[in-house]
């Protein structure tokens, strides 16, 4: 499937709605993500300045807002782990007001599909006001965060249109791993060398295709665990933590489901007395550190009368388990994990006959205060 990178209004194509358009373009975003900012042997080509600019930081601040901000929790171990440069990943909207800036030489990385966010662009001025190097990664040429920004890095994901953002997602995961290979590269960093950014991201695109294919089945799983639910849960640990609650937005924004993402060892601190008997809960295991952990949690909530649906990598799957995904490096785990929870989403929506890609009460870029 190639990227409309074009698409106006009314392209939808052989799509009921753009949000299922944008799911499938996910693959092919990833390839051109690759063939961007990759030269041939799979190095990252990045903007030499902004590579020194990022090795002479002491801390990276990710601000962003809603999904953008996200990706940034899913990127966060990614840098730690490749570059070795400590994350703050921050809602661009609280930043500020709690700890002061203990950085000396900071260095801030705004998320944003529209680049117009005015969360973000707040954050933005004040950075500038400070002197601080920025970098901005967006879809949107040209818009506000991209042009103040001291950098810029384009997710070229083609324009996206639903409400609902999923391909600004992955592209800007993908995005910050090929930032993070580049500067752990740059620093030397031996997990840098070892991870092979261009397979991995051909690995990813390739399970992305496989669970877009299964979509059907997914959608029966819709209607099996989430067609008349009120609430639900999506739990994981790591890395299965970060894209829960990415998961648990998009469920809330356009199905109205009043859904949670919870890391699994949480539950028994407080959430667990909302278990009621049918409770869905989604479960999500890719890391083969937390599996058994988590598999614990889902005891737990079985034991309760949770409905629980498991998504997990085929290394650490077993045979009980609904969804399979292909195996990638857990690292990055977010990048596929998340489509299918982006698929049940969709189709909850769907079944329940609301706008899938124009969700009550909500806009595409959220411009104002
Ligand atoms: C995500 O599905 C929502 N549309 C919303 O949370 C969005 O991610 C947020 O408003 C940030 O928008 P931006 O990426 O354009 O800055």
């Amino acid at each position: 499937y190639h990227v409309d990178m074009d698409a106006s209004d009314t392209e939808k194509g052989p799509f009921p709605f753009y949000m299922l358009k944008e799911i499938n373009e996910q693959p092919a975003v990833l390839r051109r993500l690759a063939q961007d900012y990759l030269d041939e042997s799979g190095k990252p080509v990045i903007e030499p300045d902004l590579l020194a600019a990022l090795d002479q930081a002491d801390r990276l601040y990710i601000l962003a807002a809603g999904t953008s901000y996200n990706a940034g929790l899913a990127a966060k171990s990614v840098f730690e782990t490749l570059a070795n440069i400590p994350v703050e990943v921050g809602l661009a909207s609280e930043f500020g007001y709690n700890t002061p800036l203990l950085s000396k030489k900071p260095f801030f990385l705004f998320l944003s599909q529209s680049g117009e966010t005015a969360d973000s662009r707040q954050v933005l001025v004040k950075v500038n006001e400070w002197g601080y190097p920025s970098l901005t990664m967006t879809n949107a040429q040209g818009s506000t965060l991209s042009r103040e920004a001291t950098y810029t890095m384009l997710l070229n994901a083609g324009p996206e249109i639903a409400v609902a953002s999923t391909k600004a997602y992955t592209a800007q995961i993908a995005l910050q791993t090929i930032l993070a290979k580049g500067l752990g590269e740059k620093r030397g960093v031996k997990s840098a060398q070892d991870f092979n950014v261009r397979e991995q991201l051909g690995l990813v695109a390739n399970g992305m295709q496989t669970i877009i294919d299964e979509k059907d089945f997914i959608n029966q799983l819709a209607q099996n665990y989430l067609a008349t639910t009120r609430n639900a849960f999506y739990i994981g640990r790591g890395y299965d933590y970060a894209v829960s609650l990415e998961a648990a937005l998009k469920l809330k924004e356009i199905s109205y489901v009043q859904a949670e993402g919870f890391a699994g060892a949480e539950l028994k601190h407080g959430t667990i007395s909302l278990i009621e008997d049918g409770t869905p809960v989604i479960a999500i295991i890719t890391d083969a550190r937390v599996a058994s952990h988590t598999r614990g949690n889902i005891q737990e909530v079985r034991a309760r009368g949770a409905h629980v649906l498991t998504i997990a990598m085929e290394a650490v799957a077993d045979k009980e388990d609904n969804l399979i995904l292909a195996d990638i490096d857990p690292l990055i785990s977010p990048l596929l994990s998340v489509v299918p929870t982006q698929l049940l989403a969709y189709y909850t929506s769907l079944n329940r006959g609301y706008d899938v890609d124009k969700p009550r009460n909500l806009a595409k870029a959220v411009t104002v205060e």
